[in-house]
């Protein structure tokens, strides 16, 4: 069975570090673990790494709008990513940031070397640009009025409501996003990476059987048409790197996003004895590479990357393995309907486990998107993973507890059947390697189908009822017993806790290669419960709390918005339907502005102090364009009382106040009519 140990190194897609991991994501990096687990199991020297995408304009954004720097978002944000990933038990080798020193390093010495090469060119381009922010403004950052069918609120690029495509100029009335000023075009000088020189070396890599049939297509028709100057610069104001030779020019955020892949893994080689850089990295290297990553950014990974990649002296990936989006219940993930489910909401509702094999089960080795069903879900794992698998060990492992003092039979029976699941291995490994879990997973239903009926036709519990037959309860119950744990073998990448519960109880670490050491005469310990079912309750509690996080969450975003952005939100259409009882969840309170005051530093914010009703709560609220602090002094408005607090740059925001208008000078704090009393709850 010996096999060489082989080199991988793996990637998940980084993901943004402006928002928080929800079960889209969770399709990627479960894929990505259950592929690592099970090449580790099998002896091979795997290491996965990944990171926050730290970079670029919409975190810098969002850090201001909280008043705190983009550092300090940046960094409260991956320690949520990291505390979600390690409860949904995936276990990367280094999680890392893109805003790192080695990633300035390495992006630095890329760009660079690819300027030596001759592929930088730099040119100025014509651009959209906030005079009042002082900024430029990608299209998407741009609103306005559709100049073909007149549809108000499109974005600066194309309409969505008849399909045409502009450029922000041409729209009616196109006003920034950020400030709601009216952009002006403004020239400034891009450096761009000569994609193009390298058609032929994509054209070829791109058919060398590192992408999949459905993706490599895809590219041929980007590649026929015609390659385009990549434009890797952003202008400041801009959060990310400085480009070496040119002050004031920033690295685009997907240039060194990638190559936060090279620093993460240089971040664990630097504390990790034995594990080189270059040896995975080198040209000429024999390690293995591949990225998992989601169907919409092929185009960085299949051509940007690999082209950077070669051009600056490295190897190039083995493999990039794209998965396609996930829906729930049919539907693309919805606020509203509670179905954009955060890792953190279903955590509190749900083992982990249950959505790794249900992932499992559904994903195959191609682009296809995957439907979580919550019906299907329940209803597969209580019949697979309880009913079937840990079904078998559930019903002999009493026998053995209580009739044998834990001791297995000394003689092997069934060895064919035993023999049947050990060899099943080589068919599941080959599922497994080439990522057709869904293939891999029947495998082992059908085996334990196989187990469960061997198991009902011997019938232990009968043959426990007579002294003579009793031996013969030990030999079924034996055997069922290392049935159980050969599956539990070839289950253990997806459900690695359910597993090391099994192996507790077996008194055996399981690996690929030991599944044919038979536990005969062997002692097993107390048999606990692995796994519950599923119950219908837990699904629904978990869609009603995501119901609610989206109805505090659109509430606290129209309160926290800088005010030049309530202009937009004024215009938004009604938010889709909530009930009765997600409204209920929003505990509003009438407050007394006790004390308002100037912040230093901010430009937006006041800092409130409200009595409601015996309690004070500090607030921090954007409405400084329109109050002076002292008007607001002895006033009464209407609060948020139970939204999470928020640590900002300036301090604990404990809540929301609530307020309307288009932004600006014109900001109306909610006050209710005469009478209303402090702490009086709004219904
Ligand atoms: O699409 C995204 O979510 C990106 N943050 C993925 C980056 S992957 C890699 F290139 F860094
Ligand atoms: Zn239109």
């Amino acid at each position: 069975m010996a096999q060489t140990q082989r080199k991988i190194l793996v990637t998940s897609a980084l993901p943004y570090a402006n928002g928080p991991i929800h079960l889209g994501h969770m399709l990627e990096h479960i894929q990505t673990d259950i592929w690592v687990r099970f090449q580790k199991m099998r002896g091979h020297l795997c290491t996965a790494v990944c990171a926050d995408d730290a970079h670029g304009t919409a975190i810098m954004i969002k850090a201001e709008q909280q008043g705190i720097t983009s550092e300090e978002l940046i960094d409260g944000v991956r320690k949520e990513h990291m505390a979600d990933f390690n409860d949904f038990l995936i276990g990367y080798d280094n999680y890392y940031s893109t805003h790192s020193d080695e990633n300035r390093e390495i992006s630095t010495s890329i760009y660079k070397a690819l300027r030596d090469n001759g592929k930088i060119s730099v040119r100025s381009i014509v651009q959209a640009y906030d005079p009042e922010k002082e900024m430029f403004l990608a299209d998407r950052f741009i609103k306005g009025t559709c100049p073909k069918c007149k549809a108000e609120d499109q974005y600066g690029d194309n309409c969505e409501v008849c399909s045409a495509t502009y450029t922000p100029m041409e729209m009616i009335n196109p006003r920034s996003v950020y400030s709601g000023a009216t952009p002006i075009e403004k020239d400034s000088e891009h450096y761009f990476f000569k994609l193009p020189d390298f058609q032929d070396f994509l054209a070829e890599w791109t058919r060398s059987g590192t992408l999949q049939d459905q993706v490599a297509n895809k590219l041929s028709e980007w590649l026929d048409s015609g390659l385009k100057e990549w434009d890797i610069s952003r202008d400041a104001p801009y959060f990310g790197f400085e480009i070496p030779d040119a002050p004031g020019k920033y690295f685009y955020v997907w240039l060194d996003a990638p190559i936060g892949y090279m620093a993460s893994f240089k971040n664990l080689c630097d504390r990790t004895e034995g594990l080189e850089f270059d040896d995975y990295w080198a040209k000429d290297s024999d390690a293995e590479l591949y990225h998992f990553i989601g169907k919409d950014i092929i185009n960085f990974h299949a051509l940007f990357w690999p082209a950077m990649l070669d051009c600056a002296g490295y190897r190039t990936p083995t493999g990039v393995n794209a998965h396609g989006y996930v829906t729930v219940d049919g539907e693309k993930m919805s606020k509203s309907r509670g179905t954009f489910i955060k890792a953190r909401t279903y955590l509190k509702h749900l083992d982990p486990q249950y959505l790794r094999y249900y992932y499992a089960a559904k994903l195959n080795s191609r682009v296809d998107d995957i439907d979580l069903n919550l019906g299907d879900f329940l209803q597969r794992v209580n019949s697979d993973v309880v009913g079937k698998v840990v079904n078998i060990a559930s019903r002999t492992a009493s026998f053995i507890n209580k009739k044998f003092d834990g001791q297995l039979a000394t003689d092997v029976s069934e060895a064919d059947m035993i023999q049947s699941f050990i060899d099943a291995g080589e068919v599941i490994a080959e599922h497994f390697e080439s990522r057709e879990y869904g293939k891999a997973i029947r495998e082992i239903m059908r085996l334990a189908d196989v187990a469960n009926e061997y198991i009902a036709v011997q019938a232990p519990w009968v043959l426990a009822k007579d002294e003579a037959t009793l031996p013969k309860v030990q030999d079924v119950c034996t055997v069922a017993l290392n049935l159980f744990s050969i599956l539990a073998t070839y289950l253990k990448p997806v459900m690695p806790n359910l597993v090391t519960d099994a192996e507790a109880f077996l008194g055996k670490e399981l690996t690929w290669d030991n599944r044919s050491e038979l536990l005969f005469g062997n002692t097993v310990n107390k048999f606990k419960p692995l796994m519950g079912r599923i119950e219908q309750k837990q699904i629904d509690d978990m869609i009603e709390e995501g119901k609610a996080e989206a109805a505090v969450e659109a509430a606290a975003k129209e309160a926290t918005q800088p005010a030049q952005a309530v202009t937009e939100l004024s215009k938004e259409p009604i938010e889709a339907e909530i009930n009765f009882d997600d409204f209920a969840k929003v505990d509003l309170r009438i407050a007394l502005i006790v004390k308002a005051e100037h912040v230093e530093k901010a430009n937006k914010l006041l800092k409130l102090t409200l009595d409601i009703g015996g309690e004070t709560r500090t607030v921090f609220s954007g409405i400084k364009s329109a109050y002076k602090p002292e008007d607001l002094e002895g006033k009464y408005t209407v609060m948020v009382a139970n939204l999470a607090p928020r640590k900002m740059k300036f301090g604990l925001s404990e809540g929301m106040v609530l307020a309307a208008g288009p932004g600006g000078e014109e900001i109306y704090l909610l006050e209710p009519h005469a009478g209303a009393k402090p702490g009086q709850r709004v219904m």
